[in-house]
């Protein structure tokens, strides 16, 4: 049995990463930017060294090991029988939504998710002129579920053409259930809409809730298309490697053309090599580093009730990513981000930039060593008490 050290200060600071280096504070507690503070399984990092040392970097087809290590990841994994013919390696999601926008919905079409939701996806729409239907998504309890009456409703609109529909839930950290997929698969299928299902975060799954592929709903099939990536779970984001899933044929002909017109399919040789490291040998690091992440979710949890009661924080399932609900405090979710930024030099994500649905939220990223979140939620108790 392999450790791994997670408490490790990852020395990002300087490296020109995003999360630390955007604004600059000497004493900055970046708690923001969906990455972990974490260096890569050593697994990952021994094959791209590896393949660095060869010195050779042209272009290269993707091998058939990466398709094979895909396939095996996901059907033992997550019990998801994927054929070779169905993925479609990508450089991204974003762009591949992006180019999908514009190949599958037309401008002034409009489309379906769950607020809030993931910035990225929310940008999409501007971006292709396609107008975002938000079902907004019900909290109760510290937990949220789906309007079910209203996504019929939305559903049946006349320009609806597609949900795009994100397990588990970023931010609002669901990992949907089998039932609830099926709900999903049934209207989609009943009002004739396409269905992404963006299952970027599906190995974080850090209570040990297992994740249910929208894949493994037979009844979806023929209108199915499912983002999968290493990037999230084996904090590969950098290396922009990701994969298009596309059971049905005719579909899948459609979406190649989008994805290759759209330049998202010249994927890096790095890459492929991380891939088919993380699938084939990263299972450990993967347990480990799910293990410490629900750790720090625990030391949030009590860390909040101990000095910052009057902070609600949301169930977690899957994501590291903690959803706290400050709407008990007189403060917009703006303003928290810049207090916590400017004044106490922690950075968070303010709940209104997955919609104004997040309104009253804050975002905290769990990936990174417990000292760090700790300082962070430390700084935080003068403007929650
Ligand atoms: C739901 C979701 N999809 C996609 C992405 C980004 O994917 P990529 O880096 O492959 O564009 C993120 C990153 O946070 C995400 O949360």
């Amino acid at each position: 049995m392999q450790t791994f050290d997670f408490d490790r200060p990852a020395g990002r600071q300087g490296s020109g990463c995003v999360k630390w280096d955007d604004i600059h504070y000497d004493d900055l507690i970046p708690l923001w930017v969906a990455d972990m503070d974490f260096a890569a399984a050593p697994c990952i990092q021994q094959a791209l060294y590896r393949r660095w040392q060869h010195g050779v970097y042209g272009y290269e087809h993707v091998p058939e090991r990466f398709y094979r290590s895909v396939m095996r990841w996901f059907e033992e994994e997550h019990g998801w029988s994927i054929a070779r013919e169905a993925i479609i390696p990508v450089t991204g999601l974003v762009p591949s939504l992006n180019a999908l926008f514009r190949e599958l919905v037309s401008p002034g079409d409009q489309v379906i998710v769950q607020t809030p939701v993931y910035n990225g996806f929310l940008s999409s729409f501007p971006n292709n002129d396609i107008e975002l239907v938000a079902n907004p998504m019900v909290y109760t309890d510290s937990r949220y579920t789906i309007d079910w009456d209203d996504l019929e409703q939305k559903a049946a609109l006349p320009k609806t053409r597609m949900l795009l529909f994100c397990n588990p839930h970023n931010p609002g950290g669901r990992i949907w259930t089998r039932e609830e997929l099926s709900r999903v698969a049934a209207i989609c299928r009943r009002h004739d809409l396409l269905l992404i299902s963006d299952e970027i975060h599906c190995e974080v799954t850090p209570m040990g809730i297992a994740y249910t592929p929208m894949g493994t709903m037979d009844e979806i099939k023929d209108r199915l298309i499912v983002f999968t990536s290493p990037g999230k779970g084996f904090n590969l984001a950098g290396l922009g490697i990701a994969n298009v899933v596309v059971p049905d044929g005719a579909l899948r002909q459609r979406v190649h053309h989008a994805l290759d017109r759209g330049m998202v399919t010249e994927v890096s040789i790095f890459g492929v090599t991380a891939l088919q490291a993380a699938y084939d040998e990263g299972k450990e690091w993967l347990q480990a580093v799910n293990e410490y992440i629900g750790a720090n979710y625990r030391f949030l949890c009590s860390y909040i009730h101990e000095h910052m009661p009057r902070l609600g924080v949301t169930q977690l399932e899957g994501t590291y990513l903690a959803w706290v609900n400050h709407s008990a405090f007189p403060y917009t979710s703006a303003e928290v981000e810049q207090t916590l930024l400017h004044q106490y030099h922690v950075r968070v994500s303010a709940g209104t930039f997955y919609s104004s649905d997040g309104e009253g939220f804050m975002r905290i990223n769990l990936a990174c060593p417990r000292a760090q979140l700790e300082e962070g939620l430390k700084r935080m108790i003068p403007i929650f008490t």
